[in-house]
């Protein structure tokens, strides 16, 4: 076959670094979803026809559809991220079909990101720049806008996992006490951080701070729901940086609303973009964030070469740099 014909579908104008990539590898038709929004899924059914390549995101739900609309050309799915629950995992595998994703170049800046998401929840940073703004501040007041230190806390990391290391290591210098995990084994490298392996209930009673980046997976959707939080002390602060499914917000909404916990900040949620309207975003100690953990420059410029480079190998049937092994 002439290397030509292998066809590519691009579900979105991404970083130039990829599109370069793509664009220089002679064996590929490179058809892009040319917009900033996403793809409609009958323009990604159509889109992916006869394809032997599709570089997708996090937002495309990659199912049995997608796959027998691809039809039998496809090898390989690449997908922008190193989250992978969009995708039919098994019906995937069944096919034969190589995944790529995008592991450790986003960690820093998402570990960054959920530190800096921490710290604006628990001293409370856009309530206090409303305030600012609408007039609010009349003076200085010992008893207003106060809220809660990293400094001799106890941290709960649930998934100490890549980023939930990151995390960890960013955090013990602000002066944390204790910092516990909770995932499916312990982690030899959770001594870097003193981690202590415990149960998640443990965790959950324990912890001022409580951060969840683990995956989505059938086990961990839904984890974060009203026994959880009824079970978290009523000054800790709540913070996901992993996928909105791990929360059950209606639970979230009454844990906030009632005072059963102090503050949660989301980075993502369900579903995204959270409709304007939705109750959480009614709360003053709700921070809710555009699911941009990953958001640098350079972090999303090298996830784009990544995710082009993972194509390519998976076209030519040589190694992937980052494969997902399932
Ligand atoms: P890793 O695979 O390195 O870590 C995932 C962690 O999840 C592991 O430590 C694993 O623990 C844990 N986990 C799995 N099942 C459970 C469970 N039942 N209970 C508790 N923990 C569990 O992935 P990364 O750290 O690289 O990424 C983690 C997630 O972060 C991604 O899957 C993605 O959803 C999200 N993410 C979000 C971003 C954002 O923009 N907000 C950016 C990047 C990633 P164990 O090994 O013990 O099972
Ligand atoms: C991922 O990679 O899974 C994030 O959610 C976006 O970078």
């Amino acid at each position: 076959m002439s290397a030509k014909l292998m066809k590519v579908f691009v579900t979105r104008r991404i970083p130039q670094e990829g599109m370069k990539i793509l664009s220089a590898a002679a064996e590929c038709e490179v058809s892009l979803w040319d917009s900033d929004e996403p793809v409609s899924r009958a323009e990604l059914l159509k889109g992916v026809q006869g394809a032997h390549g599709l570089l997708c995101l996090l937002s495309d739900k990659i199912d049995a559809e997608v796959l027998d609309a691809a039809g039998p050309n496809l090898k390989v799915i690449s997908t922008l991220s190193v989250g992978f629950d969009h995708m039919a995992i098994d019906e995937i595998k069944k096919r034969g079909i190589r995944v790529g994703y995008t592991p450790d170049v986003l960690t820093d800046a998402t570990a960054e990101l959920t530190v800096a998401l921490l710290l604006a929840t628990a001293r409370r940073l856009p309530e206090g720049v409303e305030e600012v703004k609408n007039g609010g501040w009349s003076s200085w007041k010992p008893l207003w806008l106060c809220g809660y230190g990293l400094s001799g806390s106890t941290v709960g990391i649930i998934g100490l996992g890549r980023i939930g290391m990151a995390i960890a290591q960013r955090l013990m210098p602000f002066g944390v006490k204790r910092l516990l995990y909770s995932g499916r084994t312990a982690k030899a490298h959770a001594t870097e951080v003193n981690g202590e392996f415990v149960p998640l209930d443990t965790l959950v009673s324990e912890s001022d701070f409580i951060v969840v980046s683990c995956s989505l997976t059938p086990e961990t959707q839904g984890l974060c729901d009203k026994a959880f939080f009824s079970k978290m002390k009523n000054t800790a602060v709540f913070i996901n940086s992993s996928r909105g499914a791990v929360v059950n917000q209606e639970d979230l909404y009454e844990a906030l609303s009632s005072g059963q916990i102090a503050a949660a900040g989301l980075d993502v949620t369900t579903p995204e973009p959270l409709p304007t309207n939705h109750p959480l975003l009614t709360l003053k100690n709700c921070v809710v964030l555009p699911h941009i953990g990953s958001a640098t420059y350079s972090t999303r410029g090298i996830m784009s070469a990544l995710a082009a480079r993972n194509l390519l190998g998976g076209l030519q049937g040589t190694e992937m740099p980052s494969e997902l092994n399932f």
